[in-house]
């Protein structure tokens, strides 16, 4: 399906991230020489920017399977157990959101890293006993918003460590022109800018609002995305000029109007507009400190001169 289409399958095909792709390519073709298992990869940085994307990228640059799952999704030990033992020697185990998995269960994954083996405790009381359990060498792909979120004997386990970085808008231009194709739609060069513009240098936003626009395009049966349908459309969208939506302004409004334009405790401020702070932190906050909109401070989130520029408000002295 079409879907399916937009996840690029090899590196060549994947745009953007140079350092972390030719990096990446350089691990893969190394282990490939040696016929080895790819070392464990750690995928960091903010969300919608292709880490998955990355992880089944590596499986097919490797000829294996990969398996999916996430921290939340392994609750015990068992669970990490029956997931290691299906493994064929050499696939990829993909753990997204890999901060979230719990101690145990962190535990048990230590040596199946480190020595690909699993001790595992049978029965209880005096008579249980410890078995060591052989895995086929994997690779473990974990991905995490912050790499900082992670203990650090976990992190120490990963042999290569990936930050992606927000794309430029010069690459995202590249990833709505090679969606479009695939939706078999007409983006005219100028929509195609202006989309990779307030996409926050987040392909999936881009593919989201590309997919959104070409709605409004189709309901007025045209087939064609100028410059004009796509402002109209994104306006419409509530995503101004610099891609952001409606809770960046929420945000950066509610510093200003209710706190003078900070410093605020980043809990205060999320209790206040009724947002979840880990979404903030995660997924709002990175990119307005990217763009110089936030400053973090030892007593809390500010906003700075630009932000008041770009609501058209008078900067306070
Ligand atoms: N679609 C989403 N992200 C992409 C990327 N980095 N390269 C190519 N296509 C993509």
């Amino acid at each position: 399906n079409l879907e399916n289409q937009l996840r690029p399958q090899l590196l060549n095909q994947y745009i953007g991230q140079d350092k972390v792709k030719n990096n990446l390519k350089v691990f893969i073709e190394a282990a490939k020489i040696r016929n080895e298992a790819l070392d464990h990869v750690l995928l960091y940085g903010p969300p919608g920017l292709g880490k998955t994307t990355l992880a089944t990228i590596i499986a097919h640059e490797m000829g294996v399977q990969i398996k999916t799952t996430s921290g939340p999704a392994i609750e015990r030990p068992g669970d990490l157990a029956a997931i290691l033992t299906a493994l064929e020697p050499g696939d990829v185990l993909f753990i997204d959101e890999i901060h979230r998995l719990n101690r145990v269960v962190e535990e048990v994954l230590y040596p199946a890293m480190e020595d690909f083996c699993l001790d595992i405790v049978i029965g209880k009381g005096p008579t249980a006993r410890s078995v060591r359990l052989d895995l086929p060498p994997f690779t473990l792909v974990g991905a995490t918003t912050r790499a900082g979120l992670l203990s650090s004997p976990l992190r120490d386990r990963f042999g290569v460590l990936s930050r992606l970085d927000y794309y430029t808008n010069e690459d995202l231009k590249k990833i709505v022109t090679r969606t479009a194709e695939i939706y078999e739609v007409e983006l005219e060069d100028e929509a195609s800018v202006e989309l990779a513009r307030r996409s926050r240098g987040t392909p999936r936003i881009a593919n989201r609002l590309l997919r959104r626009v070409r709605d409004f395009a189709q309901v007025q049966g045209n087939s064609y995305i100028d410059y004009k349908l796509a402002i109209d459309a994104l306006d419409r969208l509530q995503v101004d000029k610099l891609g952001l939506d409606h809770i960046d302004h929420k945000l950066l409004k509610g510093i200003i109007e209710k706190f003078r334009g900070g410093p605020v405790g980043l809990d205060t401020i999320a209790a206040t507009i009724g947002e979840e702070s880990h979404t903030l932190e995660d997924v709002y906050e990175p990119y307005l400190l990217q763009i110089g909109f936030l400053q973090r401070t030892p007593r809390g989130r500010m906003v700075t001169y630009k932000v008041y520029e770009h609501f058209q408000m008078e900067v306070p002295e």
